[in-house]
């Protein structure tokens, strides 16, 4: 395993491996503090990675944690975070399943003084969250989008239009609408769409295009997987698709399965043009094999070093560092975020950015 899940050496995103020597803890200290982690599910790699990271980064600074994944299941996360304020945790970092449904358990947080982060999905219609710590994740979408058309020549490497109008033939998929990410993804990625589609210049054979049609409900692959064969049966049965639109790896992956029992991936069938997000390693893997055109690389220990610091900051009674205080309204406050920045991986630059800084062995990349 790479240092994905390690902690990242030298100076990280907020400077805190400075931190974390100054505060390493004392094996006498009585006065160790339990942070709840409620992650949402081991399906896909990178929250994993997110939950080991977060782990590893509060108890090197001294505190004790309570790591949790609820796999998808509401319920189970309410459960989980129940228990974790049950235990005493003095701080919750949540990574939401379903964005709108932690109102009475973060009520119940709130009550008891105790601090919520919400890490990576923005938790809505609630309070009682303290902070977000997330990625740009309006700017995903627009790089996403503009893969997309990068991929197919629309755009060169600059982002400029070289004046190529197709038509291509497209589909998109959009996440799971429980997920406030999701939308913001997919209005991110259509700001850069629409007006290529407007002009005829991408085409969506199936018509389908709004939010609410595209989504993928918990952001299942295998729901993908059925969507992706039935719209090639339907829609481009004997004509070319030229680009997926797909919002994360999790989809991509079996997106291409499909693609590839519909023929494509060979000499006189070329992949389409298919985007993802989160660099998993599987992913990584098909777009050094040429069949994924790009994913969104998130450097998972920047996360938990952002999700780390605010907590140790409510902890010691210090106001955390955001750098956004606008753009999170999740309908009852603006919650003060931190955003960090994502990078378009393809063949051409994934071993300079996954590689060389040490997110992934080449070894772990075949
Ligand atoms: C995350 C993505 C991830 C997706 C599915 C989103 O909220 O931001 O990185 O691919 O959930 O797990």
């Amino acid at each position: 395993m790479g240092r994905r899940t390690g902690p990242i050496l030298g100076a990280g995103v907020l400077g805190l491996t400075l931190a974390l020597t100054a505060c390493a803890p004392d094996a006498a200290d009585d006065a160790i503090q339990l942070v709840g982690v409620a992650m949402p599910t081991t399906t896909s790699p990178r929250w994993i990675a997110d939950g080991e990271n977060v782990t590893a980064q509060l108890e090197a600074l001294g505190h004790d944690v309570d790591l949790q994944f609820a796999e998808d299941d509401v319920p189970t996360q309410v459960a989980q975070i129940e228990a974790m304020l049950d235990a005493g945790a003095e701080a919750l970092v949540v990574g939401s399943i379903d964005g709108t449904a932690l109102k009475d358990v973060l009520a119940r947080a709130a009550a008891q003084d105790v601090p919520v982060i919400a890490y990576d999905r923005l938790i809505r219609d609630s309070p009682d969250v303290a902070y977000y710590a997330t990625f740009d994740n309006a700017r995903v979408g627009v790089q996403q989008g503009t893969s997309l058309l990068q991929g197919l020549g629309v755009l060169d490497e600059a982002g400029e239009p070289t004046g190529v109008t197709g038509p291509f033939a497209v589909e998109l998929f959009a996440g799971s609408p429980d997920d406030n990410n999701a939308t913001v993804f997919y209005e991110g990625a259509m700001s850069v769409l629409q007006p290529y589609l407007d002009a005829g210049v991408l085409e969506v054979a199936s018509g389908e295009t709004d939010f609410a049609t595209i989504a993928t409900p918990a952001w299942n692959g295998e729901t993908a997987a059925t969507r992706m064969g039935a719209l090639l049966d339907t829609h481009h049965a004997g004509t070319r698709l030229d680009g997926v639109l797909a919002p994360a790896d999790i989809l991509a992956v079996p997106i291409l399965e499909v693609l590839r029992t519909h023929g494509y991936g060979g000499a006189d069938q070329p992949w389409p043009v298919v985007t993802g997000q989160d660099a998993d390693v599987a992913a990584v893997k098909a777009l050094i094999a040429g069949e994924q055109h790009s994913t969104i690389y998130k450097d998972t220990r920047q996360l938990a070093e952002v999700a780390v610091q605010m907590v140790d900051a409510l902890l010691a009674g210090r106001e955390p560092e955001t750098n956004d205080v606008t753009s999170y309204d999740n309908g009852v406050r603006v919650v003060p975020s931190y955003l960090l920045t994502s990078q378009v991986v393809t063949r051409d630059n994934y071993t300079q950015v996954l590689v060389e800084s040490g997110y992934y062995t080449q070894e772990e990349l075949g």
